[in-house]
């Protein structure tokens, strides 16, 4: 399942930590970037290459909101819907990300390009509404500047 050079990032992964167990997290991570989710064929080959048994890699991988358990848009969005947030304008975020790109939270857009993630506070409550695209954090967030950043994601 995994290319050559995911291999060898697990393999770098292993001998930084003490036990293969405690490489698990980010042994995990490359599974998901490489595929966007963790599929049970994920959880069985990041087992399989750290040698620890399946239901222990599964059991560490569904412990974490950060690691997806279906299949995800091509961009992750996550948005804050916590006090600031809310009473700043989150709810009319959504309700915009529903009616022009067809994304429910927890859902994907039906094209595939966007997956929406409601989240709690990310710390950035005095620029609120903020949210963060994959790695790229946003705030200050408006029906305009939205549909502005998410044009960046195809
Ligand atoms: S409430 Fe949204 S960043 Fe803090």
């Amino acid at each position: 399942m995994f290319n050559d050079a995911s291999i060898k990032e697990i393999a770098e992964i292993r001998t930084k930590y003490p036990n293969s167990r405690a490489a698990l997290l980010p042994a995990l991570y490359v599974a998901q970037r490489e595929y966007g989710w963790l599929s049970p064929e994920a959880y069985e080959a990041v087992a399989d290459l750290l040698n620890v048994p399946k239901a222990t890699a599964r059991g560490v991988g569904t412990f974490y909101a950060m690691y997806k358990q279906k299949p995800m848009g091509r961009h992750l969005i996550q948005l804050c819907t916590n006090v600031s947030c809310m009473i700043l304008g989150a709810e009319r975020l959504i309700d915009f990300l529903k009616n022009k790109y067809g994304i429910e939270p927890g859902g994907i857009s039906p094209d595939g390009r966007f997956s929406l993630v409601i989240m709690e506070c990310i710390g950035a409550c005095g620029t609120a509404p903020a949210m963060l695209i994959n790695d790229d954090f946003y705030e200050n967030l408006n029906e305009i500047n939205l549909d502005e950043i998410l044009g960046k994601y195809q």
